[in-house]
């Protein structure tokens, strides 16, 4: 089985009383419950902290499922910690980022594998079944077994 870490960014800790209108009503405890038992999770309210954890996930982890909040639509240092590791990431967002305020673009998104926004908390099913997917594609032998593969895989970049 693939490695696959979970980050959860900024204000996501208050998932359930938050702006349910638009985030739904499922807390984050819910979430990681779902996901828990296939995959690692962290929540941070910290741009350094966060980006700590992405440098610390190569050779750890075989993809990444990120919800970074409002980091996305501003972090440059997430951006380039990103960019800067071998890791693939995909990019979560509970709610459609492109359905709201003109302010909600992803700066991300360029350096990740790919996004997937507005689908409640089953954004991250689908994300972690994308990262399932990477990783099986990147290395078939190592997903199906033990995971993390320390070889740095070839990643699609923007220039
Ligand atoms: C979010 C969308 C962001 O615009 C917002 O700042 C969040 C949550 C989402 O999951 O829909 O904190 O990432």
């Amino acid at each position: 089985m693939a490695k696959v870490l979970v980050i959860h960014g900024p204000n996501l800790n208050l998932l359930g009383q938050r702006q349910p209108d638009i985030y739904g009503t499922t807390t984050l405890a819910e979430i990681d419950r779902r996901l828990v038992a296939l995959v690692d999770t962290y929540q941070s309210n910290h741009e350094g902290a966060i980006i700590d954890r992405l440098h610390a996930a190569q050779g750890r982890y075989d993809a990444i499922v990120l919800n970074a909040g409002a980091l996305t639509h501003y972090s440059y240092s997430l951006r380039d910690a990103i960019a800067a590791i071998p890791v693939p990431v995909i990019e979560v967002h509970l709610s459609n980022i492109h359905a709201r305020e003109a302010f909600r673009i992803s700066v991300i998104a360029p350096v990740v594998r790919g996004q997937i926004s507005g689908f409640g908390a089953d954004s991250y099913l689908l994300g972690l079944r994308a990262a399932l997917a990477i990783a099986a594609r990147a290395d078939p032998g190592r997903a199906a077994s033990g995971g993390a593969s320390r070889r740095p895989r070839a990643r699609q970049r923007r220039p």
